[in-house]
């Protein structure tokens, strides 16, 4: 499974990357807008943070051409980044258009296998599930995942499933058992995964005994 981090955030990308585990990163407007700095530069830096990594960067425009534009321009930007797409109707058409010209694309904002199967027939690179969204109106957002995941598979759509919107680390246990292909998740969540309380217990003891014995390596 890759990992993708969730941020606009710098700082909280080259944390990530220094653990040498992630495979790429997911912005959205909302994420951009929070880092208080630009567009481009945000991105960038992502790029040059996490090399070889998919960054994702997403257009604004609803209008096929204004999108086109814009999707051009961003992935002008550097060859990293992966041109992330709204599912609306000119999204659709523009995924096929860049998938063309081999441009890679993450279909965003998907929430039903339907959904899905317009994104992977138009040769979305990555098909964003959000899961958490769906948890928040009291229904089950991962089944939307497993029927997806269930038919790229079954039909041999190139396309991966992109488990988006995770909160927190039973998403990412479920997201595995579902075969996700990728998860992204905010740092917060990444760093969640590290922890286990007899981690904790059992280094103290192990630490513990061997200062005790006065032993050392080298
Ligand atoms: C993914 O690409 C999205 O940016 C993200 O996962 C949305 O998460 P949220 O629903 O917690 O805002």
């Amino acid at each position: 499974m890759k990992l993708f981090v969730d941020t606009g955030d710098i700082e909280e990308v080259k944390k990530a990357a220094s653990w040498g585990v992630i495979d790429g990163v997911t912005t959205n407007p909302t994420l951009i807008a929070k880092s208080g700095k630009g567009f481009k530069e945000t991105v960038l830096a992502i790029c040059d943070a996490v090399p070889g990594g998919d960054i994702s960067a997403e257009v604004v425009a609803t209008d096929y051409d204004t999108m086109l534009k814009e999707a051009l321009e961003v992935s002008s930007w550097h060859e990293q980044v992966v041109v992330k797409v709204p599912l609306i109707e000119p999204g659709i058409s523009l995924v096929k258009t860049l998938a063309d010209k081999g441009i890679r694309t993450n279909v965003t904002l998907v929430f039903t296998v339907g959904q899905a199967l317009l994104a992977a027939k138009a040769g979305a690179t990555y098909i964003s599930n959000f899961v958490g969204r769906v948890d928040d109106l009291t229904l089950d957002g991962m089944e939307a995942v497993r029927d997806t995941v269930n038919m790229v598979e079954t039909y041999g759509y190139s396309s991966e499933v992109l488990v988006a919107s995770v909160r927190h680390p039973l998403h990412v246990l479920e997201a595995i058992k579902a075969g996700g292909h990728v998860a992204t998740m905010p740092l917060k969540v990444i760093e969640a995964l590290f922890k286990h309380p007899l981690t904790d217990s059992g280094l103290e003891r192990f630490l513990s005994d061997w200062n005790k014995a006065g032993l050392s390596i080298g």
